[in-house]
């Protein structure tokens, strides 16, 4: 396969306007302090989800926007891509909400399941879509009501995440410009560090199971951490290699934004100075899937990259799931 064979085309953000700070976790009765949050993960504020606003509400809010710039419309997308970990329902999909949502009446549509990496995860499979000629036009979607799925009684968890959306459109590339490589990895084994335990098909939700919490996001957060710093290392490092570039090559890196310290330490790794770096997750917390997307429209909006910059994605996530990307923009 020769790269790059899909680009992208448009792409956008919607978050909830609704903003909680690291203050604002006293009300809740959360024993924690702006400080604390902000030394060990850099994140002051998170976009918080109305009642209304749905993991699909702002998918499709989000693919509206990527859709415009690309100067394309509902009937010409041919897949829907929706990552997430906060599906509005066990089943269907909330991908075919999306799709119902926008009109999008040619398109097959489908969830990733992959938590933080998913949006890399769905960008690599509509790729491969374009590539065996499935598809000319996909729409990839990050959104996440992670509000909805976090403990609010657990500050070592309900501090960390936020709700958001972003989406992109693939479209076959022209002029040389899009996916230069991509890095896709699992390991099943550490599952169990990152979770939500209950409320699956085998032990599906009850009374105690609602009681104990054991439905909501359970997480070993140092253990999480190490595991992530050395992902999303090795992640940086297959990217590059296999679009046959080095650290000097690339314009912007862009991590997952779960926490300062782990973006630091996969710079510094990589070789990147934190100058080349793109950092939100003071603003949005873990948006997990979404946290990228959104990144690149910032990164995009704020001038710091355009069209031909080649732009690095790590990402990191439960399961544990970790990816990266080189794209030419
Ligand atoms: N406020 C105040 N104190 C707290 C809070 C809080 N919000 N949360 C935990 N503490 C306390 C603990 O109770 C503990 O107190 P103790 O020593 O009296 O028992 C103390 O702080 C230290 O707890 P640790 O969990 O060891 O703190 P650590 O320095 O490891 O920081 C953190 C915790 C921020 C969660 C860190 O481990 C981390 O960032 N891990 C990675 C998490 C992450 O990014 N996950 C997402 C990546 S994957 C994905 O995006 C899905």
């Amino acid at each position: 396969m020769t790269r790059p064979v899909a680009e992208i085309a448009g792409i956008g953000r919607s978050v909830p306007a609704r903003v909680m700070t690291n203050h604002d976790f006293a009300a809740i009765g959360i024993e924690t302090s702006h400080d604390w949050i902000v030394s060990r993960t850099g994140i002051v504020q998170r976009h918080i989800a109305g009642e209304h606003e749905t993991t699909c509400s702002m998918a499709t809010d989000a693919a509206h926007v990527a859709m415009r710039r690309a100067g394309v419309t509902a009937d010409a997308l041919d897949v829907i891509v929706l990552s997430t970990a906060t599906p509005d329902r066990l089943l269907p999909a909330t991908s075919v909400d999306v799709q119902a949502a926008l009109g999008a009446s040619r398109a097959a549509a489908f969830d990733v399941g992959a938590a933080c990496s998913g949006w890399l995860y769905g960008l690599t499979v509509g790729e491969g879509l374009i590539m065996n000629g499935t598809a000319e036009t996909v729409l990839v979607v990050g959104s996440e009501k992670m509000s909805a799925i976090v403990d609010w009684t657990d500050r070592s968890t309900c501090v960390l995440f936020g709700d958001g959306a972003g989406a992109a459109i693939l479209r076959r590339a022209r002029n040389g410009r899009g996916i230069l490589s991509s890095f896709l990895r699992s390991d099943g084994t550490l599952a169990d560090l990152l979770y939500r335990p209950h409320g699956g098909a085998t032990v599906p939700m009850s009374e105690s199971v609602l009681m104990d919490h054991s439905h909501l996001v359970r997480m070993a957060g140092r253990e999480v951490f190490k595991h992530a710093v050395r992902s999303m290392s090795e992640a940086a490092d297959c990217a590059l290699a296999r679009a046959g570039l080095t650290a000097d090559d690339i314009d912007l890196l862009i991590p997952h934004q779960a926490n300062i310290r782990i973006i630091e330490s996969t710079a510094r790794h990589a070789g990147i100075p934190m100058d080349k770096v793109f950092v939100n997750v003071d603003r949005y917390g873990n948006t997990s899937s979404a946290s990228i997307p959104i990144s690149i429209d910032e990164a995009i909006e704020q001038g710091r990259i355009g069209p031909g910059s080649r732009v690095l994605l790590v990402a990191f996530g439960a399961g544990f799931t970790w990816a990266s990307m080189v794209v030419r923009l």
